[in-house]
């Protein structure tokens, strides 16, 4: 797991109960702590029974915590009331796994043990992630304290179904560490700059059908969409991704919208955005799709090399009408375009931006082969509106995706 900057140095309560499911718990801390977060062990009675301390210390480089009286720990909490300092000034208070017991604790406010007395001190958001055996999950018992515990403001990762370690198939398995994380990304990204906005991303490619088993598309794999889709989640927006690739994960707290052609994803465009706060138009949309679309599969004949001529002709263009929509609703009221240009880069892109009416727009040199298409890094300049222009150095497409929110999330508050 690469560096976050949202979990960069922010405090998390880890709290682990007994499961056996904690071996993903032991993940989930190293891979919190490699993205930057500083992640405090709680471990209860039970979670001692299946694995040690030093397990959980070893990834983190942090003390853990699992005895309610213990004092100082040299650990430079702000009181040597442990569950006090911890709870005050952390930023999330995770319990994963939370077994059946944890939760039910948890919903009443029982105050027994390090976790429970740390989760009525702490104010900041809490999620659990259930996880349990042979069908505890379903009991009514359980779902009235993750009712409640809901009600209360808590954040219910729901389990995945699957094989249990009793050999039974059902609902009560912990997720997968990235899952897991999405949805602390979520949580934490509330305070950021996009809270309450809604924002629209578009990414990949657009396929233009030849016939039903074969299309014309291009090179863009939608990485640099999905990233600013995520980018939009970390800043507290409310994020629909327009595309036409699901080989990608899809950012937790994402409404995912799958199209093919330019046409389709002209539709959704504007049906997605009606009272959008932002456009943010990173798919490579086709400019030309083949004029007819075979209803059947195209065949070849075998004793001839002739082979069939496709006639192209232009493709909607999405910014354009957006244009128009703007001009008469004033909606989305940020829009941002992308250009992958192969020459003359930005004397192309501020005649694009003009053109398509944009607020800015994200300008990409495609012929360097670290930037732009497929690979994980990009190197861009961002143009304004206003006449100026920011160039970002070579970096994850993640961090660009950061920048461009940041940008919008300000054009926003103007
Ligand atoms: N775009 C669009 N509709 C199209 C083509 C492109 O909305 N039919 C959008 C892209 O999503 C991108 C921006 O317009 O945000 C610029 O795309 P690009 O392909 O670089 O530019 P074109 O408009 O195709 O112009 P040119 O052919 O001159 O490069």
């Amino acid at each position: 797991m690469a560096y976050i900057t949202l979990l960069h140095q922010k405090r998390i309560i880890l709290a682990v109960t007994g499961s056996i499911a904690v071996y993903k718990a032991v993940d989930l801390a190293s891979k919190l702590t490699q993205a930057g977060a500083l992640v405090d062990v709680i471990m209860t009675e039970a979670a001692l029974q299946f694995i040690t301390p030093l397990t959980f210390q070893s990834v983190t480089g942090r003390p853990v915590y699992t005895n309610l009286w213990e004092v100082g720990h040299g650990s430079g909490l702000p009181t040597h009331i442990a569950h006090v300092g911890l709870g005050e000034g952390a930023d999330l208070l995770v319990v994963a796994p939370a077994t059946a017991n944890t939760l039910a604790k948890l919903a009443h406010g029982l105050a027994d043990d390090l976790l429970s007395v740390t989760a009525l001190a702490a104010r900041c958001p809490l999620i659990v992630a259930p996880a349990m055996d042979g069908g505890m999950y379903l009991h009514p018992a359980m779902q009235a304290n993750l009712h409640t515990l809901r009600e209360r403001g808590a954040i219910i990762i729901e389990p995945d179904e699957g094989r249990f370690a009793s050999g039974l198939v059902g609902k009560g398995r912990l997720p997968e560490t990235p899952a897991l994380i999405g949805h602390m990304r979520q949580a934490l990204g509330q305070r950021g700059g996009l809270k309450g906005r809604q924002i629209i991303v578009t990414a990949g490619g657009t396929r233009e059908p030849i016939d039903p088993v074969r299309f014309i598309t291009n090179r863009s794999s939608g990485k640099q969409g999905y990233a600013i889709a995520q980018a939009a989640v970390d800043a507290g927006g409310s994020v629909t991704l327009i595309t036409t690739t699901h080989d990608l994960p899809l950012p937790v707290g994402v409404t995912r919208v799958m199209v093919g052609s330019a046409a389709e994803m002209l539709h959704a465009v504007l049906d997605h955005s009606t009272q959008a706060d932002a456009l943010i138009m990173a798919a490579a949309v086709a400019d030309f799709r083949p004029d007819r679309v075979a209803e059947q599969k195209i065949k070849k004949k075998d004793d001839s090399q002739e082979a069939p001529t496709l006639t192209l002709t232009r493709t909607p263009d999405i910014l354009m009408q957006i244009k128009e929509r703007r001009r008469t609703s004033g909606f989305p009221r940020v829009v941002v375009g992308f250009a992958a240009e192969s020459e003359h880069l930005l004397a192309h892109a501020r005649a694009k931006l003009e053109r398509k009416g944009l607020d800015m727009l994200v300008a990409n040199d495609i012929t360097a082969p670290d930037a732009g298409f497929e690979v994980d890094t990009n190197r861009v300049v961002m143009l304004d509106a206003d006449g100026s222009q920011t160039p970002l150095d070579l970096a994850q497409k993640s961090w660009i995706a950061e920048a461009i929110i940041a940008r919008v999330a300000a054009k926003l508050q103007d």
